[in-house]
């Protein structure tokens, strides 16, 4: 019989009814060291102080207005994230997926609202993960997201990642965007060199086709600066952001020039709760603490501190694992073992981590994560890599 929610995951028997930073409880009093944060939302770990206190304070005045309003929470959030970064002007969304849509959506429209309404293919690559929707799954186009969906939506085309030459001669004038995660979050914390964003942003620049950057996983802090593009010193025309910039609350967002943004006008696209008080106000709590330099050094000090325990770890357990890889607190393990077992024995030590594509455990601590933490992180993991060791000997 089917259970009464939808059984579209396979479920850890695992409840948590508390967290409490990077940690998690169970009903039973059982503490989990939380290195998955809700796949890379909490990115201040849970029952942060100062979110709870914002989103307290707005739950008693006000959560939710509809957008035929102006919502001044959303404004305020909108300026923080303009003024941080490349875009002049913002759209929320509820999700990653949301985002997505409307990326895909900004795109299409500025051509078609400059006269080339033909010009509608969207570049992406392999491995690449843009969410659920059917125009998200198009754009990621993997076998196991598409496969019975169809028809799909139509001018998607897959490149194989971080081939160069194979974008060169893919995109051309009648490309519309080229979309791609700086870091590949579900694909298996795969980092595109700088050199490639930076040859990717020529390459739009000389075909005139935008480029999108999705850091929905890879944004707000988690690779050590506020988004990762900032590491190749290249800026998109539009970039989707969500996960961690609700801090647990559900939250996402477009951000955009105005020339990407132009087509976008009155009437266009909207949302129900995207952007409302409620959220808005827990967006602008995290943004106030992720955008401040000192705390973005201190993201990239314990980065410091953890890679160098898993370059160790690794060491010690190489019928386990092959490599550590990522940027920042956006950390892979590449493992030997299947990384699904890794998962599970670390659960067994009570470690939360999160498997991904091409056989890595995904390491998205709390950016916050105190030092004692990240050295009892380590001690699971390596307690975890001798059990699945020694069962495997
Ligand atoms: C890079 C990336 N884009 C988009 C999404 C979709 O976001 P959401 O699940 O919030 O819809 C995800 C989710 O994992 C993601 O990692």
């Amino acid at each position: 019989m089917i259970t009464s929610v939808l059984p579209t995951y396979n479920r850890a028997p695992l409840a948590f009814v508390k967290g409490e930073g990077s940690w998690l409880f169970t009903e039973d009093g059982g503490r989990y060291l939380d290195l998955g944060s809700g796949i890379a939302v909490n990115a201040l770990g849970h029952a942060h102080p100062e979110l709870v206190k914002t989103i307290s304070e707005q739950a008693a005045k006000l959560w939710h207005v509809s957008n035929v309003y102006r919502i001044p929470e959303q404004e305020a959030l909108a300026d923080q994230l303009v003024e941080h970064t490349f875009a002049d002007t913002v759209f929320f969304t509820n999700s990653g997926t949301e985002a997505a849509e409307l990326a895909i959506k900004m795109a299409r429209k500025y051509w078609y609202e400059n006269g080339e309404p033909e010009r509608i293919e969207i570049l992406t690559f392999e491995g690449a993960f843009h969410g659920r929707s059917t125009g998200a799954i198009a754009a990621a186009g993997s076998e196991k997201m598409v496969k019975g969906f169809g028809p799909l939506m139509p001018g998607f085309r897959q490149l194989p990642f971080g081939d160069h030459e194979a974008l060169r001669a893919a995109i051309s004038d009648r490309t519309a965007a080229v979309l791609i995660e700086p870091v590949q979050g579900e694909g298996g914390i795969r980092t595109l060199p700088d050199s490639c964003l930076k040859g990717l942003r020529d390459l739009c620049d000389e075909t005139g086709a935008l480029l999108i950057f999705d850091e929905v996983q890879c944004g707000m802090g988690r690779t050590g600066k506020l988004f990762a593009h900032e590491w190749a010193g290249v800026t998109p025309d539009i970039m989707m952001v969500a996960k961690g910039i609700g801090g647990g609350f559900p939250l996402g967002a477009v951000l955009a020039t105005e020339n990407a943004a132009s087509g976008m006008v009155a009437g266009t696209h909207g949302s129900t709760y995207g952007g409302n008080p409620l959220a808005c106000a827990v967006g602008g709590a995290v943004m106030r603490i992720v955008s401040d330099p000192a705390f973005l050094a201190e993201v990239n000090r314990k980065a410091g501190l953890f890679r160098q325990g898993l370059e160790a770890l690794v060491a010690a357990h190489p019928e386990v694992f092959e490599s550590v890889r990522g940027q920042g607190l956006m950390l892979g393990l590449k493992c030997k073992a299947p990384a699904a077992d890794l998962v599970k024995a670390g659960m067994a030590e009570h470690v939360l981590t999160v498997a991904a594509s091409d056989n890595v455990v995904r390491l998205l601590p709390a950016l916050n994560i105190p030092d004692a933490d990240i050295a009892e992180a380590l001690k699971r993991l390596d307690a975890a890599a001798a059990a699945l060791s020694g069962h495997a000997g």
